[in-house]
């Protein structure tokens, strides 16, 4: 059993490794330049086979790597295995692992004492600042994968609580653009169908949040067939759903008549008591963002006569009032608890960005301070034509006239 485990997690990261062409292209130039060689680095990020992929990029461009997941429902089991055992990369995870190993699993990467942290959460980072601040000097910057992770940094900041520079990988044009719009549209899709083997068509789907992330699953199930509508409290955002050509309501009305509801908002109790009480019988719950709190489990806890394990990973709760509904992976992020996380080639841009931005942070740290940093846009354009190349697609080039006339402000006057 454990040899056939270890033989799928090899298949998986060979897989991956195959169709990475971006960070392949990165790896070559991280051996050369050697800006990683022999810097410690502690990763906290969805154990998966591209992860594990970043991870070897940078073992292999001579830094000393030790990885933990973000998630405790996120690993793939096979792929730790192989990573740990065939691969020589010191890997703690385990797919449902209970609160307290998820953190002593944090504790073992942070036991590398890491010169550069990455994170996918911010959970590496908060703990530095907590409860391991003596290692706080040693760190020379780190990178943040994710919107939920950016948003309690920029918290930490703006309180004057930072102390390294990080940089916000997820606000890179080449990682929002592609990783959360088409990356979570296609894998929360993949996470649905294969916990539930239900049809989309003809369903009619509730979408919580119009980020980058809800726009790419909206545009998703539409395409499937879906009847969608779009909850938000953003007005802009709400406008922007509406004329995409979704219906836009708010959340007690939209799940009267909800047969899915996918949460995708960053935030908490996106699904509480009242919604509950007014949800359509055996509605399909599952959530897409960073934390299990966007659908309320004390909420369906304190509303339900029973719950039972009815498929693997589907949770069917019965309702005080007799209607059913069902929670897809716990209400953690469906797309890695039940699918297998965002395809590789959208994974392939957003970890060429991280290891770029690990290159940054090693050779920069000395002059970056204590604040979140944008990527800088340079790097975006490397990887958009690293990724172009991986395609086989060329493009223009502006003649020397052409860049003349739009950088003048009178010419054609
Ligand atoms: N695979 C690795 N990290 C991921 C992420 N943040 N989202 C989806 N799939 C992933």
């Amino acid at each position: 059993m454990t040899s056939q485990l270890l033989q799928k997690g090899i298949e998986r990261l060979n897989w991956a490794k195959t169709h990475m062409h971006v960070l392949g292209e990165i790896e070559k130039r991280l051996i050369d330049n050697g800006a990683l060689d022999g810097l410690k680095i502690g990763m906290a990020l969805h154990v998966e086979a591209k992860t594990g992929i970043l991870a070897m990029t940078l073992q292999n461009a001579g830094a000393k790597v030790r990885l933990a997941s973000c998630n405790p429902l996120s690993t793939d089991d096979s792929v730790s295995l192989a990573l740990n055992e065939e691969f020589g990369l010191e890997t703690y995870a385990k797919k449902g692992e209970s609160n307290d190993e998820y953190y002593e699993n944090l504790y073992s990467v942070l036991g590398l004492n890491p010169d550069i942290t990455i994170d996918d959460g911010g959970d590496l980072i908060l703990l530095l600042h907590t409860k391991f601040k003596d290692m706080l000097p040693n760190i020379m910057g780190g990178n943040e994968e994710t919107t939920t992770g950016i948003i309690r940094l920029k918290a930490m900041e703006a309180e004057g609580m930072l102390k390294f520079p990080v940089f916000a990988v997820n606000n890179a044009k080449m990682k929002y653009l592609f990783d959360n719009r088409y990356g979570t549209g296609q894998s929360t899709v993949d996470g649905i169908l294969t916990a539930t083997n239900l049809t989309l068509a003809g369903k009619r789907i509730v979408v919580a949040g119009y980020g980058w992330c809800g726009r790419g699953i909206a545009m998703r199930m539409q395409g499937m067939g879906g009847n969608v509508c779009v909850t938000e409290v953003d007005p802009v955002k709400a406008v922007e759903a509406r004329m995409d050509g979704f219906d836009v309501m708010p959340m007690i009305e939209a799940v009267k008549t909800a047969d899915m509801v996918v949460s995708v908002t960053g935030c908490k109790d996106i699904i509480d008591q009242n919604h509950l009480e007014a949800m359509k019988d055996k509605c399909v719950l599952a959530n897409s963002g960073h934390f299990d709190n966007e659908i309320s489990k004390d909420a369906l806890d304190a509303y339900s006569v029973s719950k039972k394990q009815v498929r693997g990973l589907v949770d069917e709760y019965e309702l005080k009032n007799g209607r059913k509904v069902y929670l897809l992976g716990e209400g953690r992020l469906v797309n890695l608890a039940v699918g297998q996380g965002h395809p590789v080639e959208i994974m392939d841009m957003s970890f060429a960005t991280q290891a770029l931005c690990a290159e940054r942070v090693a050779t920069h740290h000395k002059e970056l301070e204590p604040k979140v940093y944008d990527v800088p846009p340079e790097m975006d354009d490397m990887v958009a034509r690293l990724k172009l190349k991986a395609m086989d697609i060329s493009i223009d080039t502006s003649t020397t006239e052409q860049a003349k006339y739009l950088a003048s402000w009178n010419e054609g006057t």
